[in-house]
């Protein structure tokens, strides 16, 4: 219905892991070629869990964006900025919060689970922003007006509450006087032949629900040349009824969950220590497998495994071919291999992968004023869209003072 835009941020968590790089940034790469996308480092959403501890989250933003660049994240394709850095942000949080229910907020399915994680480990997250942080990620997406939010599982709930406040904003601040004419005047610009067929189809969807139809004229819509801005939002609210659609229901796209392990079997996190990460070096790399522990039952070479019980079996399971998997789970099972033998196909297939990306990161690392000029002009061009929306929503909200 609008223009599609794919927008996605990550909290600025230092350097990046092949966790990252197979879950998030492989699909952010997919998806620059196929649309309009934004990225961003989500430094105030940082500030929500750690604010007492603000001095890594500069050094951490870079280094994030290094590895994005590295990933093969194109800044002629995808905008990249700060989030704390287009300040619009914060006003579009603080207008949606006037109209935001507590109880969505309080119902958000991890909020409660992660006080209280936090709170064993002596850190109070009973503050108002913890509260309020899906709602600035809310207006993280709705001030781009964008269409599609690629996250993981953990942030389907995220998206599903911006849905909803997308939706009682239009509802609360969509309807303006004389609506329907303008809505009407509107439909007769679009040119007969189209205007029928607008007709037709929001007939189609009022009285039957039909949702193919309210697709189609979205659609239809969406491709007419000649009009205005304000004139498509009354097209497409005047579909379903109501009033004119001001901020745009974001899709979430779920990235995939990488089958990929930590060096010790359990999740790959930087903090859990059992990490590769997209700027280690290749004598680390073959260090850092060579070192990993494998089925426990293998303790002499001649003791046969179980790849189900070995953490490298993970890394095979994304890095290499049926041959070389077969190869493996026989030799494992039969004690026909060694686990050092075993491992070298993934420490190449890995070692592969980076050589690419720590070459691009190492222009980036000697030449820091070009990243620095890469993340101005991004926030400028968000900066830009986000005024767009703004303008729209102050206007809606009685706002624009003349
Ligand atoms: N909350 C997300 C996370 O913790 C990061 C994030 C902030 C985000 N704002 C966003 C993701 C907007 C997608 C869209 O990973
Ligand atoms: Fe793991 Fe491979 Fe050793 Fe089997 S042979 S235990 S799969 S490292």
């Amino acid at each position: 219905m609008f223009q599609d835009r794919v927008l996605s941020g990550m909290r600025p968590t230092g350097a990046m892991h092949l966790g990252h790089f197979h879950g998030a940034l492989k699909s952010w790469v997919r998806l620059q070629n196929e649309h309009p996308c934004l990225f961003f480092a989500a430094d105030w959403h940082a500030l929500t869990s750690h604010y007492e501890d603000p001095s890594v989250i500069e050094s951490s933003v870079w280094d994030m964006f290094i590895d994005w660049l590295a990933a093969g994240i194109d800044p002629s394709k995808a905008t990249l900025f700060v989030q704390s850095r287009v300040p619009q942000h914060a006003e579009l949080t603080l207008l949606l919060s006037f109209f935001t229910p507590l109880s969505w907020l309080e119902r958000v399915p991890t909020y409660k689970d992660t006080v209280e994680k936090h709170a064993e480990h002596g850190r109070d997250l009973t503050t108002y922003g913890f509260l309020g942080y899906p709602l600035m990620q809310a207006a993280d997406i709705l001030i781009y007006r964008a269409t599609h939010v690629p996250v993981g599982e953990d942030q389907v709930s995220h998206v599903e509450l911006t849905r909803e406040i997308a939706r009682r904003f239009n509802h609360l601040f969509g309807r303006e006087r004389g609506f329907e004419e303008k809505a009407e005047a509107a439909v007769k610009k679009m040119g007969p032949k189209k205007a029928r067929l607008y007709r037709e189809l929001r007939t189609r969807f009022q009285e039957k629900g039909d949702e193919a139809a309210l697709a189609e004229a979205r659609e239809l819509v969406g491709d007419v040349q000649n009009l205005s801005l304000g004139d498509k939002e009354r097209l497409f609210g005047y579909i379903e009824g109501g009033g004119r659609m001001i901020l745009s229901e974001p899709e979430a796209v779920l990235t995939e969950t990488p089958k990929l392990l930590g060096l010790d079997g359990q999740k790959m996190s930087k903090s859990y220590g059992n990490a590769i990460l997209l700027r280690d070096d290749a004598k680390t790399v073959s260090q850092k497998i060579r070192t990993m522990p494998t089925d426990p039952a293998r303790v002499r070479r001649s003791d046969p495994g179980d790849p189900e019980k070995c953490p490298v079996w993970s890394l095979h399971q994304v890095y290499s071919e049926q041959s070389t998997r077969d190869w493996v789970r026989e030799g494992c099972k039969s004690a026909g291999i060694g686990c050092l033998e075993c491992k070298q196909p993934v420490i190449d297939a890995v070692n592969a992968e980076l050589a690419p990306m720590r070459e691009r990161a190492a222009g980036y690392e000697e030449d820091p004023t070009l990243l620095r000029s890469i993340i101005q002009d991004g926030c400028e061009k968000a900066s830009d869209l986000a005024d767009e929306t703004l303008r729209d929503v102050r206007e809606a909200m009685g706002l624009d003072y003349r």
